[in-house]
């Protein structure tokens, strides 16, 4: 058997119900190919703010330094929102990216056919959607100097958008040897018109376009992506961008596959060690019913097995379990037509597994 070491850190909000169903299909897929898991808990977020006065406890980040993977669920939340910044929840995600380096984060947005109906855009334009947002990860606007200062008008608030080149040309690379494995497309997304920043990119992503022939490179400006995401989407099969674009463009892109409570995705550095989370945040307002879309964790869990375990034949049978599930017209709450009977989140969860049981691996 193979011995993998995951961090788990629930987090607030919805986050502790759809981490549960992440774990049962990740310890089901564990025991079906051939895995022995030691499993670590982690305080993070709003919770570990309430239990230990700090978002981000040392421990937890032991845990995740030592760990192969770690499973996330979202952080945030009302109640912590007037915290000052090194007690607000989120800083305590920014920082865990940050210190285990993980630059890159893959946020996959497929349409599962039959779901057409649960967007607000047209079927027609949602047939074969397949797109990769390569959201640049620890540099950008997220990372730069802030300040607040007092002036003679009254208070000022400063954020700053620094981009190295080392840090484009890396995660340009990635785009360009995914989209390899994909329709060979990497459409680099900034904002060149009036950002120096995004001069740069743009700059270095023709450079590293050399490196890459068989690969085809467009540039577009983030407002017009964010309109023909939406007009055109099946045209982009890679996009690359910054920071915060990358954030915004992805719950966009959400839309394009009927819910954001089905997008997952992995934040990968320069070795294996991965983290894995939806791309969601923890949906306050659904906390503690047990209606959350348990979807985009568990394949989150799946990408997990491609990216930090190098198991395609796992993480295959996970989205083919998850695909049989919506097949059979299974909906959770966000997906669901009015009117029409939606299953729990752990429902939805023991349906995946049960498919789960059925895909086995190659002899
Ligand atoms: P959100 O993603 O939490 O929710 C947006 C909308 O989507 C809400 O209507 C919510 O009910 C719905 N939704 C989200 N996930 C769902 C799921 N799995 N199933 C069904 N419906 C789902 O974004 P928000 O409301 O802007 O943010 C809420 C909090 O989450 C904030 O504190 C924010 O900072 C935090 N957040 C955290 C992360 C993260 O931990 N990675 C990501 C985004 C936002
Ligand atoms: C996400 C979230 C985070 C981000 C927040 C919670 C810091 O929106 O993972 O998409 O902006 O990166
Ligand atoms: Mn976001």
């Amino acid at each position: 058997t193979k011995q993998r070491h995951v961090a788990v850190l629930p987090g607030d909000g919805i986050g502790p119900e759809i981490v549960e169903e992440g774990v049962k299909v990740m310890k089901q897929a564990g025991e079906q190919f051939g895995y022995h898991f030691q499993v670590d808990f982690g305080l993070i977020g709003g919770s570990a703010v309430d239990r230990v006065q700090n978002p981000l406890p040392t421990e937890t980040l032991q845990i995740c330094w030592e760990a192969d993977a770690v499973l996330l669920g979202a952080v945030g939340g009302p109640a912590w929102d007037k915290n000052p910044p090194e007690l607000r929840p989120e800083k305590a995600l920014l920082r865990l990216r940050k210190e285990l380096g993980l630059f890159a984060n893959l946020r996959p947005a497929k349409l599962f056919s039959g779901l057409e109906q649960s967007s607000t855009l047209k079927a027609e334009v949602l047939e074969g959607v397949d797109l990769l947002v390569v959201r640049e990860l620890t540099g950008g606007i997220y990372f730069g100097e802030k300040r607040r200062e007092q002036t003679e008008r009254g208070e000022k608030a400063t954020d700053t958008l620094v981009y190295q080149d080392y840090e484009v040309e890396r995660i340009l690379r990635r785009a360009f040897e995914w989209a390899r494995n994909r329709r060979k497309k990497v459409t680099s997304v900034d904002k060149a018109n009036v950002l120096e920043s995004s001069r740069l990119w743009r700059q270095v992503a023709e450079r590293v376009a050399g490196e890459y022939p068989d690969v085809k490179l467009d540039h577009m400006l983030v407002d017009n992506c964010a309109m023909q995401i939406i007009h055109r989407p099946t045209d982009f099969d890679v996009i690359v961008t910054e920071n915060m674009f990358g954030d915004i463009l992805s719950d966009e892109a959400a839309i394009l596959t009927g819910s954001i409570g089905l997008l997952p995705s992995a934040s990968i550095g320069e070795g294996n060690r991965g983290l894995y989370e939806p791309v969601h945040g923890s949906a306050p307002g659904i906390a503690g019913e047990g209606v959350a879309n348990p979807v985009a964790t568990i394949l989150s869990v799946a990408m997990m097995f491609r990216h930090s375990f190098g198991d395609e034949q796992a993480a295959r049978a996970i989205e083919a379990a998850v695909t049989c599930v919506l097949n059979q017209g299974a909906r959770t709450m966000d997906l669901a037509a009015p009117g029409d009977l939606a299953l729990s989140t752990d429902q939805f969860g023991d349906r995946v597994i049960e498919e789960l049981k059925q895909q086995q691996p190659d002899p």
